[in-house]
């Protein structure tokens, strides 16, 4: 129950940022466009026929791989309604040349978590939402089991260094960690023993204008969830709390840094 609570909290921050998410994530897009990349690459000349994404937000990722495989059978989904309707509206408004018609599309909300769609898939993707999942090692072990013989599990999702300065400066004032933990390369070599695993990370920083800001951007984008059970902090908390994280920016623009994990597996 108070997880169905927190969740259904989770979507309706997601939901409530989908206006403004493409003005404010730009290591999101980033990602996603790397994410495509790798996919194609580890694919070869592989052309998948049918594809589940799972947090599909407002399209970076659908849009980059629709554009390599526009004839697949595509099944878009995210936990917020309102993050579908925008990558689908996304689909209509950028639709320039009109050569494919868009009916192999189909938007649904889920919770990657519970998938209720029937696989084989031959890729399943997902940017940066997986860190937001309760039981990670059973959900990917379930999502595997969704693959084709020769099927392709590829996400990206943050890992255990990000935001480590602001963590770091809660706990020296001794302020209970707000955020989900973030698992650890090592978390995926050994979830993943009996699937062949390609595992990169990478370092994205954004810069701010204050902590503040920082803050703001997180709200910006719908992911200023905390942790299951986790209470918010109080004014005085907040203010120590920015003051000591700016400190450590004396000369020049609040950097945040997002810890990439790239993650690419397949039954083979
Ligand atoms: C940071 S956004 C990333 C969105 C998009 N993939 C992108 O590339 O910008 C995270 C997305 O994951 C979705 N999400 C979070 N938990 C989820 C879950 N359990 N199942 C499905 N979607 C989820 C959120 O609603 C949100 O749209």
């Amino acid at each position: 129950m108070i997880e169905k609570v927190w969740k259904e909290g989770l979507a309706r921050r997601f939901g409530a940022a989908a206006q403004s998410y493409e003005r404010q994530s730009e290591v999101q897009q980033k990602t996603a466009i790397a994410l495509s990349g790798l996919i194609k690459k580890g694919l070869g000349n592989r052309t998948p026929l049918r594809i589940l994404e799972i947090g599909c937000g407002t399209g970076y990722l659908t849009r980059a791989l629709y554009d390599l495989y526009p004839d697949a059978q595509w099944f878009v989904t995210d936990i917020s309604l309102d993050m579908i309707k925008q990558c689908q509206s996304s689909f209509i408004e950028g639709d320039a040349d009109q050569s494919h018609d868009k009916g192999n599309l189909t938007f649904s909300v889920m919770d990657g978590e519970n998938p209720d769609l029937e696989g084989p898939f031959d890729l399943i993707c997902s940017n940066m939402a997986f860190q937001w999942f309760r039981d990670l090692e059973g959900s990917l072990h379930n999502l595997t089991g969704l693959l084709s013989l020769d099927g392709v599990l590829a996400f990206t999702s943050l890992a255990s260094d990000t935001f480590e300065l602001w963590h770091r400066c809660q706990q020296e004032l001794s302020i209970e960690r707000l955020a989900p933990e973030f698992p650890s390369t090592n978390f995926y070599e050994d979830s993943f023993s009996s699937v062949v695993v390609e595992i990169e990370k990478q370092l994205f920083v954004q810069c701010h204008k204050s902590g503040l800001e920082f803050l703001q951007n997180l709200k910006d984008i719908g992911a200023h969830s905390s942790g299951l059970g986790r209470k918010p902090l109080g004014t005085g908390q907040l203010r120590r709390l920015l003051k000591k994280y700016e400190s450590y920016f004396t000369d020049g623009p609040i950097e945040a840094d997002y810890d990439v994990i790239f993650v690419l597996c397949s039954n083979r």
